[in-house]
């Protein structure tokens, strides 16, 4: 009897290590994803997983595995483990994220702000971070900028583009200005992110249900 449990252990340790070998540089090493998407939701858009895991998904970076289909069916069952780490952002309320988003994040982000449709792939600890800590990484073509001109006046917008002579920018109205560099007194980089941290402001139960939102919108 305890031959049996000490060979389960064994099985149990091998698909972990072979999960840390093969998967965990694109989906994460708690399955939180990256290059390839989060695996701890419980949900799985392309169903079984054992035939997942076993011919990869054709067109995507997904690959065929290389191992046994005994290990696949072991791998299969580690992935499934993977969904409980994540159960309190899965046990948030979508409708509720859905109203929160309307009331806070979705007027920026249908002007200003980056697309959020599939940012849920990148993992709940990401959102999470993304939420409270907005400057900490700043989404690829979105750093922020705000730049005095002579007049007196002062812009601020997405830095979209610049040379020696001009620079481009979005305003906060969603808005694109072309500046002379010529006509431009100051120009401060010092805030990355033009999205303000919720921290303080939204709770652990409001950013779950934003969460379960955001993931309805892959
Ligand atoms: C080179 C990066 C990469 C590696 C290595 C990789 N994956 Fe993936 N994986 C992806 C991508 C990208 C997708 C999404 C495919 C798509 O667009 O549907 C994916 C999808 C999946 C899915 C489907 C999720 C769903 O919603 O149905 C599972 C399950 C999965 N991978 C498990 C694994 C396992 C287990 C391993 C290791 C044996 C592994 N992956 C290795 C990139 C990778
Ligand atoms: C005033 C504008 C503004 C508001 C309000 C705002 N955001 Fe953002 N958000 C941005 C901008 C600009 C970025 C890109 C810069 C960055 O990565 O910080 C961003 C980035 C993000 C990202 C990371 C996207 C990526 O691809 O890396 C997430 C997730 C996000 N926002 C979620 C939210 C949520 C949820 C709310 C509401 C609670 C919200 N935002 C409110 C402007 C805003």
């Amino acid at each position: 009897m305890w031959l049996a449990l000490v060979a389960c252990t064994a099985l149990a340790q091998d698909a972990a290590a072979l999960y840390r070998a093969q998967c965990s540089y694109c989906h994460g090493a708690r399955g939180e994803g990256g290059r390839g998407p989060d695996l701890t939701t419980g949900r799985y858009k392309h169903g079984d997983l054992f035939t997942t895991i076993r011919n990869g998904v054709k067109g995507t970076e997904m690959p065929a595995v290389r191992a046994s289909d005994d290990d696949v069916r072991r791998l299969a069952e580690y992935v499934k483990s993977l969904a409980r780490v994540d159960s309190a952002a899965v046990s948030g309320d979508p409708a509720f994220g859905h109203a929160l988003y309307e009331a806070n994040c979705g007027a920026c982000h249908e002007t200003v702000g980056p697309d959020l449709a599939g940012v849920a792939r990148r993992g709940a600890a990401f959102v999470r971070e993304s939420i409270l800590e907005p400057g900490k990484e700043i989404a690829m073509g979105y750093r922020a900028i705000r730049v005095m001109v002579k007049d007196g006046a002062a812009i601020e917008g997405i830095r979209l583009n610049e040379d020696d002579t001009s620079i481009q920018i979005r305003d906060t109205r969603g808005q694109l200005r072309s500046l002379l560099k010529a006509g431009i007194v100051e120009i401060d980089r010092s805030k990355p992110s033009l999205m303000p941290s919720f921290a303080g402001r939204l709770d652990d139960k409001q950013i779950d249900a934003l969460i379960a939102f955001l993931r309805e919108l892959r």
